[in-house]
Parts: C-alpha cells; structure tokens; sequence
C-alpha cells in the first residue's frame, strides 16, 4: 500500500524517511558510544543489520500509525545527523512519546532544539495530539534543556526505571499538552513547514 510520509522542513533542518540506502550511514552515527550511553532502548555495540531492519521497522511503524520516525539531516549539507521520532502513538488518549538523538560532532549547536520544535509542531498540527511525553536519564541535562526549551514541563520522576550499562537509573518524565503548546505559539518564531515525500 502507498502511504505518504510527510518530511518537516526547519530552519536549518529537514525531517524525512530513512531510504534503505542510508543502513550504513545510520549504523555508523547510532552505533556511537555517547549516544547509546544516555539513550533509554539503543542496543550497544550495534549489531550488524540492525540498521537496515530498523529502516524497515520505521516504514512499517509509520503505514501503521505506530510511530512517526525521522532521519534528522541537515537542508543545506543534505548530511544525516540524527534520528527522531513520536512512538507509542495512542489515538485513545491522543498522546505519543518523543525521542531524539543528535550525532556528537553536531552537538550543542540547537539542532537537537530544532529537531525537538520541529517534532512537537508536527505532533500537534498533523497528528493531532493532545500530549507529548517524553524521558530522559537524570544524569543527562541536555536532553532536559532540549525538551524545555520546546515547552515540555516535569511531571516527575521515575526512581531506578531504567538499567543502564548495568546500573539502576533514575529518569525524568516531562510532557507538553496541546493547550499549553497553542498558548506560546503567538511568541515563537516557527520555521517548520511541511510537505511531503511518497514512499
Ligand atoms: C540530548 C541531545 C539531543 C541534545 O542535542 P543538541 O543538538 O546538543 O542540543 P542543543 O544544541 O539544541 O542544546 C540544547 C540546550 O542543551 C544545552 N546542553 C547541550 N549539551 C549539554 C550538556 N552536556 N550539559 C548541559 N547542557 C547542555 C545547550 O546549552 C542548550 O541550552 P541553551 O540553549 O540554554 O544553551 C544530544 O545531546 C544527544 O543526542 N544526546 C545523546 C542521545 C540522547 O541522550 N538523547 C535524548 C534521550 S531522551
């Protein structure tokens, strides 16, 4: 079946489908140790066609509404640097997890801001959600200065959640609604638009 899978344009940025061809490219940048070190589900080391299953996975996550994955790839290099995506998509509850990694090399330079604006936009407008979830170790601030600087909020913590390179670690939960999203958007300057690629 066809199915249209959108890509997001940002400033700086362009959210799109995987092609199979990038498998390699992929487990080049997600097989990074300071990735999967504060990711909660990455395996390391990365095996061997992991990647190019994922790539599969993500098409059939996205056809089935489960999950919306992204290559986050820099507009004007046209250069893969991380990966993103709203997964456990609830239509219940009109909620969905975030999840992002960005490349190290590219770090600290707002993408991973940009990408996670990008993804919040998209979830609400497009897939009309009510919530956005996201977690995130507690030992790893970046990711809990991304994900309030795109409007998320703590909601609490998760004592030990997670097992970590053998250690029981704590994990940050945080969300942004829809209402609270709408309210700000008057002062945000939102580069994102959207158009779409068929797959
Ligand atoms: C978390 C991650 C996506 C951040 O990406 P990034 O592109 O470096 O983020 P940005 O450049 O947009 O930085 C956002 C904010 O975090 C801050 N920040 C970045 N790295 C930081 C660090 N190591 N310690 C403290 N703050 C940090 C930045 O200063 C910036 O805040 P500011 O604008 O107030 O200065 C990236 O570090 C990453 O992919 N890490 C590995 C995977 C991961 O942990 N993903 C999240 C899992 S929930």
């Amino acid at each position: 079946m066809k199915v249209t899978i959108p890509f997001l344009v940002a400033q700086r940025l362009v959210l799109r489908t995987f092609s199979r061809a990038e498998a390699p490219a992929l487990q080049q940048l997600a097989g990074q140790r300071e990735i999967a070190d504060t990711m909660i589900s990455l395996p390391y080391p990365y095996p061997n066609g992991e990647a190019e299953r994922m790539i599969e996975q993500f098409t059939d996550d996205f056809r089935a509404g489960r999950a919306t994955p992204f290559a986050i790839v820099l507009r004007e290099a046209n250069q893969l640097i991380g990966a993103t995506t709203l997964r456990d998509i609830d239509r219940e509850h009109a909620q969905a997890e975030l999840s992002l990694w960005i490349t190290p090399s590219c770090w600290r330079q707002g993408y991973g801001t940009e990408a996670a604006g990008t993804m919040v936009r998209f979830g609400f407008e497009q897939l009309r959600l009510n919530r956005i979830y996201a977690c995130h170790l507690t030992r790893n601030p970046a990711s809990g200065r991304v994900l309030e600087k795109a409007g998320f909020q703590r909601e609490g913590l998760l004592r030990q959640r997670v097992r970590k390179w053998g250690v029981f670690e704590d994990v940050a939960l945080l969300s942004v609604l829809r209402q609270e999203w709408t309210a700000r958007r008057g002062g945000i300057k939102t580069a994102a638009g959207a158009g779409s690629g068929d797959k």
